[in-house]
């Protein structure tokens, strides 16, 4: 397919490298900012162009910038039958009014600067307003990776929150629980093998297998002892306790008191 890529981020960097990889052809890539957009280009060896220049023909148009300017850049680009396909998994299909093929192409990933991802094995979630549009993302994206899920919006957004709750919270987790150690001058790479470990047997027995720990143990004494410990910081001593008590009552200690906070 024919792809002009709106935006010189994380995403279209990684996208415009995947989709020539994939045998597409990358048409140009547009951007506000004239040094990123010739960097990415350049990169791709393809064509830069302006937010006000005339775009080549083509069959998509994807659009991979900050979620709270898809509209902005969506209302300026001229009407025709390209699918415009927005790559936001918190964002509706509404965001690409007035164009009448509207798409979504979402990577269930954490995508940062760096080497270009292999997409095969990254999740790409799919919407999509007709079925042109849904023909054309979905080709698109088996093209790109080889786990695809159409998912409406009410359900991009609960996909969205779990990988929050799952990719988000255990990594500041562990940023307040190495700050721990840091302050009392112990070194915060103790934990880390642990936490490695733990992503480890996550993928390998499942989630609800590889937990250990004392709240899992139902061992109270110990649960209460380190909610003790963290007097002098009652944000992480409350989410403390809160934790414990959804893993008691997952692991069959359902009975407990709750803690004195
Ligand atoms: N990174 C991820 O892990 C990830 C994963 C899945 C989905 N997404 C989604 O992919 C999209 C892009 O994310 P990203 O991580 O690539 O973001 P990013 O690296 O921060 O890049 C954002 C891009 O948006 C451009 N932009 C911002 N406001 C603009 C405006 N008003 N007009 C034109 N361009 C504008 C920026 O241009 P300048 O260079 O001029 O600032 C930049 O090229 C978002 O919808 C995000 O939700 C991201």
């Amino acid at each position: 397919m024919k792809v002009t890529l709106i935006g010189t981020g994380r995403v279209a960097f990684h996208f415009g490298h995947a989709l020539q990889r994939a045998g597409h052809t990358v048409e140009g890539i547009v951007g506000r900012n004239t040094a990123h957009t010739t960097t990415l280009a350049a990169d791709l060896n393809v064509p830069a162009f302006t937010m006000n220049d005339p775009l080549p023909p083509c069959d998509v148009i994807m659009i991979a910038v900050s979620d709270d300017a898809i509209s902005e850049v969506a209302t300026k680009l001229p009407i025709n039958d390209a699918v415009v396909i927005h790559t936001s998994g918190a964002s509706e299909l509404g965001r690409l009014e007035p164009h009448p093929h509207r798409a979504v192409l979402w990577p269930v990933m954490t995508l940062s600067p760096g080497a270009p991802a292999d997409l095969r094995e990254v999740p790409l979630v799919t919407d999509a307003n007709t079925s042109h549009a849904r023909d054309v993302v979905y080709a698109l994206a088996t093209s790109l990776s080889d786990m695809v899920r159409a998912l409406v919006h009410e359900d991009r957004e609960l996909v969205h929150a779990a990988a929050a709750i799952s990719t988000n919270f255990p990594l500041h987790l562990l940023d307040r629980a190495q700050t721990l150690l840091s302050e009392r001058g112990i070194d915060p790479g103790l934990i880390l093998p642990s936490f490695m470990a733990m992503v480890e047997k996550a993928g390998s027995m499942g989630p609800h297998d590889a937990l250990t720990g004392p709240a899992r143990r139902g061992d109270l004494g110990t649960v209460r002892r380190h909610i003790d410990r963290l007097t002098h910081d009652p944000e992480l001593r409350a989410a403390y306790a809160l934790i414990s008590s959804s893993i008691l009552r997952a692991y069959g200690h359902p009975d407990h008191e709750q803690f004195d906070l």
